[in-house]
């Protein structure tokens, strides 16, 4: 596994347990997501939003680099209407064909807690080869207080967070969208209860 840091594997019961679901989050995502349509979830996590997104989608596949992620969200989403599967892998070596999705997705900054800029832009082109209509991608812009933020990895390792989340601006992913020959859409999305402050990036074919 490329670029993977394990501290996710420690901190999956407690991200499962300690981060809430933004209903922000859903009501900006939840539009794009036409009925019948397939999702990829790269960084999925625990997978918290999928009961809430994915509804009327047919498909959905979660994708996470952390075993542990992927149990808990294997245990989460018994109520889906789509047929949930879970696969280990890394956002940066996506492993399905070329336009096998209508949408990828990457939320709460799972881009930006990869490890250098080389690999968030890997992220997104693979998200773009496998997803036909495009990403949805959720970054931080900023973060008031990152001192509180990490107070998840501080707690439940005994140190400090192991890195700092990349902040993210619109001129990033416009740079992207020229790069790819796709559209860029943004809507502010959400204030988190540590003062983050996250927005949506859509990148559209
Ligand atoms: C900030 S969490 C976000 C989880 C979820 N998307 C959410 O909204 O709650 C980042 C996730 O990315 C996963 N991750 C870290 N590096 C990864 C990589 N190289 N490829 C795939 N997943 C990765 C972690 O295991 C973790 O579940």
């Amino acid at each position: 596994m490329d670029f993977f840091d394990s501290v996710w594997d420690r901190v999956a019961e407690d991200y499962a347990t300690d981060v809430p679901l933004y209903p922000l989050q859903v009501e900006a995502i939840k539009p794009f997501l036409e009925v019948g349509c397939s999702v990829l979830d790269v960084g999925c996590g625990p997978s918290k939003q999928a009961n809430h997104l994915c509804t009327d989608t047919r498909t959905y596949i979660g994708l996470d680099a952390s075993e542990p992620m992927i149990r808990l969200a294997r245990e989460r989403v018994g109520t889906l209407q789509a047929s949930p599967m879970f696969v280990r892998g890394s956002a940066t070596a996506l492993p399905f064909r070329d336009d096998s999705f209508s949408w990828a997705m990457s939320l709460n900054n799972t881009l930006g807690i990869l490890p250098n800029w080389i690999a968030r832009e890997h992220a997104v082109s693979e998200m773009l080869r496998v997803a036909r209509r495009g990403c949805l991608i959720e970054v931080l812009a900023a973060n008031r207080l990152e001192v509180v933020s990490s107070r998840l990895f501080r707690d439940r390792l005994g140190k400090p967070q192991p890195y700092r989340s990349a902040r993210f601006t619109e001129h990033y992913f416009r740079r992207l969208a020229k790069t790819y020959g796709v559209k860029a859409k943004f809507s502010y999305v959400r204030q988190s209860t540590n003062f983050s402050y996250y927005f949506l990036a859509a990148l559209t074919v």
